[in-house]
């Protein structure tokens, strides 16, 4: 997982973000009014309490960051001051689920949220930095995009959706009878029936000028900058708050949670919370996933050590802690095993965790200043020089 972070913060060191820090903590009615009252996360998933405090608080658990951010940046003033602000932040976030693959209560968010950007040159940079991370971490991925419009052409999407709805009642799933008038873009989530979403309305029939062009715009950008993605129009997210842009990455190997980034644009939220009229975008790598997906892609992460010391006897175990100390040194990622276990067993286990090399030193080596360099992919074995080994095992590191 940390591997994951610490890729992601390189990258938007690289997009030239800045960390904002957010509390667990905030008050229940933060989410009611960005995340939205009709959400799952809202209705079913928030863990909310009342503080013991004078005024009886009601506070909840971070389910998602971006309300946070969105509330740190208007009590900063930067909505009034400096409105421009390219933000990131990590850390835990609690929903209420059912535990499954992929899918935990408490789970870990990488998030990034851009402010002051209304142009579609902004969306289609996030989503070619997405794209960046997701190569660079090599799981294979799709991306879907859509626009959700905005409350200028919505209302009629929306009303073409209820009107769907009723006339498929018999065939809509209970979650979606309640859906259909509190939050009928969520019809087409329903999950009982994905083949009868294909003959619902969809958000790109009714965008009206603006939005058509914004996302027309965003594309044309993408395809310039060799992105490859996939525009499904019937992708509208779970939360209230996005409007234009929504974007979900999706990765293999996950079963049902394959989400692993999610994202959009909010233009409206940041007013809607009591800010200045000003425009916002970000997206969620979800970290346990993106664990999950590199796992099941077979992908060893950065944690595999480049090297395995494997030391037989008291004296080479001493020396062994010098050449363990040089090659981190080198900036190698390298494990010392146990010099009381069999050879055997310690060759196995270090295939195991995936370490590429093996360096072998007994009492004979360390006489002739020698370690046996086991490349462990290709089961091939030599003896060379430690200075050798250390150069060996850099190169390698670099393919
Ligand atoms: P979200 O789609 O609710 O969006 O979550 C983003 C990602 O977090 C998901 O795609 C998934 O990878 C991960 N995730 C969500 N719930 C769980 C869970 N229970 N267990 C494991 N992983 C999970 C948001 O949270 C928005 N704040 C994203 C955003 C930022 N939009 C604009 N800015």
């Amino acid at each position: 997982m940390s591997f994951i972070e610490e890729r992601a913060r390189a990258l938007v060191e690289r997009y030239s973000m800045k960390e904002v820090r957010i509390p667990v903590l905030e008050r229940t009615q933060l989410y009611l009014r960005s995340t939205g009252e009709t959400t799952d996360i809202v209705e079913k998933q928030m863990y909310t309490f009342t503080d013991r405090d004078e005024g009886e608080t009601i506070v909840a658990l971070r389910p998602e960051g971006t309300p946070g951010v969105v509330r740190a940046y208007i009590e900063a003033g930067s909505d009034r001051t400096d409105p421009e602000q390219r933000l990131f932040y990590s850390g835990p976030m609690f929903r209420r689920e059912r535990p499954q693959k992929g899918r935990y209560r408490q789970f870990f968010q990488f998030g990034v949220e851009v402010f002051g950007r209304p142009d579609a040159a902004c969306d289609a940079e996030l989503l070619i930095m997405t794209d960046e991370l997701c190569r660079g971490l090599k799981v294979p991925f799709t991306m879907e995009i859509n626009s959700v419009g905005d409350p200028k052409c919505r209302p009629a999407f929306r009303e073409a959706l209820v009107q769907w709805g009723r006339a498929h009642w018999d065939q809509l799933c209970d979650d979606c009878h309640n859906r259909i008038d509190r939050n009928p873009l969520r019809l087409l989530d329903c999950k009982i029936d994905a083949k009868l979403a294909e003959s619902a309305p969809n958000s790109l029939d009714y965008l009206c000028d603006e939005c058509r062009t914004h996302f027309a715009t965003a594309k044309e950008l993408l395809t310039a900058a060799n992105v490859q993605f996939v525009v499904n129009p019937r992708m509208v997210r779970g939360l209230d708050y996005y409007t234009r842009t929504a974007f979900e990455v999706m990765a293999g190997g996950l079963g049902a949670q394959s989400t692993v980034v999610a994202g959009g644009r909010y233009d409206g939220l940041v007013e809607a919370m009591g800010g200045a009229a000003v425009a916002g975008i970000g997206f969620a790598i979800g970290v346990d996933r993106m664990a999950l997906a590199l796992q099941a892609a077979g992908l060893a992460s950065a944690a595999a050590p480049d090297a395995a010391i494997i030391a037989i006897g008291p004296a080479a175990t001493r020396h062994a802690m010098v050449v363990a100390r040089n090659l981190r040194a080198a900036n190698l990622n390298v494990e010392m095993f146990s010099p009381e276990r069999k050879m055997k067993t310690l060759l196995a286990r270090a295939s195991k965790i995936g370490a590429r090399f093996a360096v072998i030193i007994g009492d004979d080596e360390l006489a002739r200043g020698v370690v046996q360099l086991r490349d462990l992919r290709q089961s091939a074995q030599r003896e060379i020089s430690e200075a050798e080994a250390a150069r060996v095992i850099v190169e390698a590191r670099k393919e």
